[in-house]
């Protein structure tokens, strides 16, 4: 029996020592250990033994198993760590390797110019506010002396949340000139950039969404020589000192009087005609319109609670997406919504 344990032994730890890892491990322990196992076979034998054989043969049996457990846990730690080590090299990052560039994205051409346009009107002494696009028919027409009945106040032309035609989406940034004048007293300057939204079917020139830029300024003394000079400046600062521009009469309720300025077509430089057709961009005008303007109307003073013997201003609006069209030589409005990567890595 002594042989067998000695036996038992020497096989266990051999086996042990050769395991690779810890599933065979466990198989060996289930072998040599388990209750049907080698170990447990000899100790069922232990009852043929004399009375003094047996404590001695016990107390081997136990110090092999002793041996074997001990052999176990030393072989579990050791291929535990192995395996340990073979993960983290496996795993290991090679901080040296030069990273993945990542490309730097850049602001919307519109946004571009926008941005272009705030920058020079702050350098200008303007405030530039926010205001809703969800409006009340007072800022937006009524206020603007804009009276009932007028056709830009039509349903086919403005989007209604409410059957009293009360609520609506802005159908341009003038209702900011209520909102600004009933919150501040003169001397004022506004700039109120936006969306704006009429019922138009989208094509080259038109967008049922858009963005307009509205400027106010009120003070004693102003004139249409001061409104002249403001958009002359920011023009020439947007588009170049040669920058050709013009006025032309015009009518707009809530000035007097009015006006809108056009700027020289970019595509045909003016002449109305490119390669012996006519200009795709200007249908042949020469000039693109870009903005309406003129002297804050008497009315829309009282409505605000300013005195027009006192004070007079002058206000312009003028759309953004023709703006940008005209600075980055665009020829399509749909471009600019249509977020093409290819349209937007141009700029
Ligand atoms: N709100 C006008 C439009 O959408 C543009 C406009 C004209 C704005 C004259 C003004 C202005 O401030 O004075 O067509």
């Amino acid at each position: 029996m002594k042989e067998q344990l000695e036996l038992i032994k020497q096989n266990a730890l051999a086996a042990l020592d050769a395991a690779e890892n810890t599933a065979t491990l466990d198989e060996q322990r289930v072998k040599w250990l388990g209750k049907k196992g080698e170990l447990t076979a000899v100790l069922k034998m232990m009852g043929k033994l004399s009375a003094e054989e047996r404590p001695i043969m016990g107390q081997l049996a136990n110090s092999v198993r002793a041996e074997i457990e001990a052999k176990l846990e030393e072989r579990k730690s050791a291929l535990s760590a192995a395996a340990l080590e073979a993960k983290l090299a496996a795993e290991a990052i090679d901080v040296t390797i030069p990273g993945d560039a990542v490309s730097m994205g850049h602001q919307h051409p519109m946004n571009q110019v926008l941005q272009q346009v705030k920058d020079i009107f702050v350098g200008l002494g303007y405030t530039v506010v926010d205001g809703p696009e969800v409006e009340l028919a007072s800022y937006n027409f009524t206020r603007l002396n804009i009276e009932e009945g007028h056709p830009s106040r039509d349903r086919s032309d403005t989007f209604y949340f409410t059957d009293d035609d009360a609520v609506l989406l802005r159908t341009q940034t003038s209702s900011m000139q209520i909102r600004f004048m009933e919150e501040h007293k003169p001397p004022l300057c506004m700039l109120a950039p936006g969306r704006v939204f009429r019922k138009d079917e989208a094509d080259a020139t038109h967008s049922p969404m858009f963005h307009q830029i509205e400027g106010l300024v009120v003070d004693e003394h102003i004139t249409m020589g001061d409104l002249k000079g403001a958009l002359i400046t920011i023009m020439r600062a947007i588009y170049g000192e040669d920058a050709q521009m013009r006025f032309r009469p015009h009518h707009f309720p809530f000035t007097e009087p009015s006006c809108e300025m056009d700027m020289q077509c970019h595509k045909c430089h003016g002449t109305g005609e490119v390669d012996g057709a006519v200009c795709p961009t200007c249908h042949g005008e020469g000039w693109i319109e870009l903005l309406g303007a003129g002297m804050v109307h008497p009315e829309v003073l009282r409505n605000c609670g300013i005195d027009p013997e006192k004070y007079s201003g002058f206000a312009f609006g003028m759309g953004l997406e023709r703006m940008a069209m005209g600075r980055l030589k665009i020829n399509d409005l749909r471009l600019i919504f249509d977020n093409d990567v290819r349209f937007l890595n141009q700029f």
